[in-house]
């Protein structure tokens, strides 16, 4: 029973998949989605590789639809795609409504879920709407476009982890193609094994704004004590890699990753460099920091390395980082 459920959801999020990409291509969602893409410079290929897609304005198109097709109001709902009311059980609505839609794939490529973002400017309602927690959805163990990057990221032994789905479409549209997206929330071990099913190493890429600086960080030391080798991009304030690549063209953007990924030291260097220059604390602050992270590392040859080379940068004593090194492994005992 459990498996011929989970068919079923996969068989009614395969239909809304295909609704909402046909959608695109009515009056209404090509005045109002499709012209919304145009304007990011999303073009026809790479909207058909992500299968983006509209939600139609109005409370039940996907509701109506689905039923005519044969599915049942109870599987709708377990697939994350219509909600009830909480007043009245009984009435049943769409989840995504008026909204373009970013379909969140499996590995093997097949829909789990949907990520719909807002066209107009309304502070009051969310940015993006996402489909809930599924039997068929776990979120905790997917990684948005992996099932577009995984044979790059094989082939290129990296991958690039941003934050949005935009981040993902516009890199596909500048050429790099080996890009996941945490979609926003912070990294799980989940998803830090399935990067490493691919390659071990990450290059991160979180928007340059308070909150992605403090995502990245988080990240970083998540991601090292997983394993991997790590490396991070500090983009201009303000600019995510959507944004960036838009406004500098693809070689531009190419290049700026090529010359600014840094290891995870060269990372925070970079981050605290003017602060760092004119307040000592500050560097004892950021010796701390960088030796925190280099606690993480499971292999003690890696941490060693590392410990040299943190030395040379941050223009330490190597025994001293070596001794502050072992106290924070101490403590993690
Ligand atoms: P654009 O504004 O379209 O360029 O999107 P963005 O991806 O740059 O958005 P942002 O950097 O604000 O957020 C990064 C990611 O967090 C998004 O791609 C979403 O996955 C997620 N996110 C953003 N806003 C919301 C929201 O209001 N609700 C939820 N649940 N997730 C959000
Ligand atoms: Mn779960
Ligand atoms: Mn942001
Ligand atoms: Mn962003
Ligand atoms: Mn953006």
């Amino acid at each position: 029973l459990a498996f011929k459920e989970r068919e079923s959801l996969y068989i009614a999020l395969s239909f809304a998949r295909d609704f909402f990409v046909k959608n695109l291509q009515t009056a209404e969602g090509k005045s109002i989605g499709l012209s919304y893409f145009k304007e990011r410079g999303f073009t026809p290929t790479v909207i058909e590789k992500f299968d983006l897609g509209y939600a139609l304005d109005g409370w039940d198109h996907l509701l109506e639809a689905g039923k005519k097709a044969g599915f049942s109001e109870d599987i709708l709902l377990k697939a994350g795609l219509i909600l009830q009311k909480e007043s009245d059980p009984n009435r049943k609505y769409d989840r995504f409504r008026g909204r373009v839609t970013f379909t969140i794939h499996n590995i093997s490529g097949k829909p789990i879920g949907f990520g719909a973002r807002i066209l107009t400017k309304d502070k009051n309602q969310p940015k993006y709407i996402n489909s809930p927690e599924t039997p068929v959805y776990h979120k905790s163990d997917v990684l948005y476009g992996m099932y577009q990057a995984k044979k790059a990221i094989r082939d290129q032994e990296n991958c690039y982890l941003v934050e949005g789905y935009t981040d993902v479409v516009s890199m596909h549209l500048s050429g790099i193609e080996n890009v996941v997206a945490s979609s926003g929330t912070s990294l799980t071990e989940g998803q830090i094994k399935l990067i490493k099913r691919f390659a071990d190493q990450v290059t991160v890429l979180y928007d340059g704004d308070p909150a992605g600086i403090k995502a990245s960080l988080r990240g970083i030391d998540l991601l090292l004590e997983g394993g991997l080798n790590v490396k991070a991009v500090v983009f201009p304030e303000g600019e995510d890699p959507d944004s960036y690549s838009r406004k500098v063209g693809t070689e531009a953007f190419q290049s700026y990753l090529k010359e600014h990924s840094k290891n995870f030291i060269g990372f925070k260097i970079e981050l605290y460099q003017d602060e760092i220059a004119s307040d000592p604390i500050k560097k004892a602050n950021l010796i701390k920091e960088v030796v925190q992270s280099i606690s993480k590392i499971p292999d003690p040859i890696l941490r060693s390395v590392f410990a040299k080379e943190a030395a040379q940068l941050l223009e330490i004593g190597e025994e001293i980082l070596h001794t502050e090194l072992n106290k924070s492994l101490i403590k993690k005992q």
